[in-house]
């Protein structure tokens, strides 16, 4: 007799990123030429320097368990990077290092959530937010965003949900923002703050992609503005994009106290820590540079402005300059409509466009987006190039 799965695990639903990305690793395996633009981690090598600490870690037997909270070596060494890139002062006490960013946002709201509770998310969304909200028997509740606004919550929305709400308990902001590219400046994120405050609601601000950010843009983490807003904030963030390093597993989260106590004490029942060697190299990640993000960057950063430029010379297509993450994501609702293949939702397009025409991207639904789809720049320029020019073809063929 096979064994109930809990409802909790019926309610989860693969994650539509990597779906994508497997279909298009089963035809290439298949042995078809597809380009993907469905992976979201940089294509670069994690650079020597990091990688020779992490060898060293190995010779040296640094092999073993180490503190849940991870070693105090690697909080320090987080916490003067927090001071000297985001003007924030926090005692390595109050930083948790967890195996990934994912890992560290699911440790906070397990600590921070009772079932019921409502969680804002501003939409489009990154897709595991909503599925961890409900891993933890919170509710997601999604604040719609509009490309006219590029894509940023307004603070009289953030209010007007709130005052709707029942038991409101976080926001997770996330800028540079996946899948948009949003980031929202130092004003706005002031008007969100003073809202949190008025309202008690944890800020969860996710910084993933900090370090990929393009033009003259500055990322600021919302943490900084005032002593006040640091206390109701958890910010989130990590090695695996800024340093592609992405199968290390290193995130880390940063915030009050009695949260980030708790979120360890939850790790120190689950996965106990990140594995010692990762530990190792990702102070290194942290404390010296050898060039390669900004090198990294520029590369993106000149990816970025072919793809959105050649996405935008298709007709009725329409995409924001992204600026930050890597990232594309144009709005293709006229070919939903205008159609001779039957296509009704973006899944149905990327599954034509993958068949058909050998490149996968991400439908917007799994955003809840489902008039966009998402490309990932973290591709190399021939990729793009070809990439862009099936994507063009592949829209002209359902007209
Ligand atoms: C917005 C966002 N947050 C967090 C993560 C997770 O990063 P990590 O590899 O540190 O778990 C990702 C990865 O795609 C992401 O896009």
């Amino acid at each position: 007799m096979a064994i109930k799965i809990s409802n909790r695990a019926k309610a989860i639903k693969q994650s539509p990123t990597m779906a994508v990305s497997a279909l298009a690793n089963k035809m290439k395996a298949d042995g078809i030429d597809v380009i993907n633009f469905g992976v979201g981690e940089p294509d670069f090598d994690t650079p020597d320097y990091i990688k020779e600490a992490g060898k060293k870690a190995i010779d040296d037997n640094f092999t073993r368990y180490t503190a849940s909270a991870g070693i105090l070596e690697l909080r320090e060494a987080i916490a003067a990077k927090l001071k000297r890139d985001n003007d924030l002062i926090c005692d390595p006490k109050d930083i948790l290092v967890s195996p990934g960013a994912k890992a560290s946002i699911i440790n906070v709201l397990m600590a921070i959530c009772d079932p019921r509770d409502e969680v804002l998310i501003p939409s489009p969304y990154w897709v595991s937010y909503t599925s961890q909200v409900e891993m933890v028997d919170a509710l997601p509740v999604l604040l719609p965003t509009t490309i006219s606004n590029n894509f940023k919550i307004k603070p009289k929305q953030l209010e007007e949900r709130i005052l709707e709400l029942s038991n409101p308990k976080a926001i997770i902001l996330n800028s540079p923002n996946n899948p948009t590219g949003s980031v929202y400046s130092r004003k706005e994120l002031v008007k969100i703050a003073e809202i949190c405050l008025k309202y008690n609601i944890l800020i969860i601000s996710d910084e993933i992609y900090e370090k990929l950010i393009y033009d003259d843009v500055k990322h600021i983490s919302i943490a900084s503005i005032s002593d006040e807003t640091r206390d109701i904030t958890v910010l989130i963030n990590g090695v695996s994009k800024a340093y592609a390093m992405t199968g290390w597993r290193l995130g880390y989260s940063a915030g009050p106290r009695d949260i980030i106590k708790k979120a360890s004490q939850i790790q120190g029942h689950t996965t106990s820590c990140v594995n010692a060697m990762t530990q190792k190299a990702s102070i290194v990640a942290l404390s010296e540079c050898d060039g390669s993000v900004t090198t990294m960057r520029a590369e993106f950063q000149k990816r970025r402005n072919y793809l959105v430029e050649k996405l935008n010379e298709i007709e009725n297509v329409k995409c924001l300059m992204p600026k930050g993450a890597f990232y594309a994501f144009p709005n293709i609702s006229h070919y939903l409509t205008h159609n001779t293949k039957g296509i009704k939702n973006s899944v149905e397009l990327c599954e034509y466009l993958l068949e058909n025409y050998h490149i996968a991207i991400v439908p917007g639904m799994a955003f809840g987006a489902g008039k966009y789809v998402r490309f990932s720049y973290a591709n190399s320029m021939d990729n793009i190039k070809k990439g862009v020019n099936q994507f063009k073809k592949g829209l002209m063929s359902l007209l």
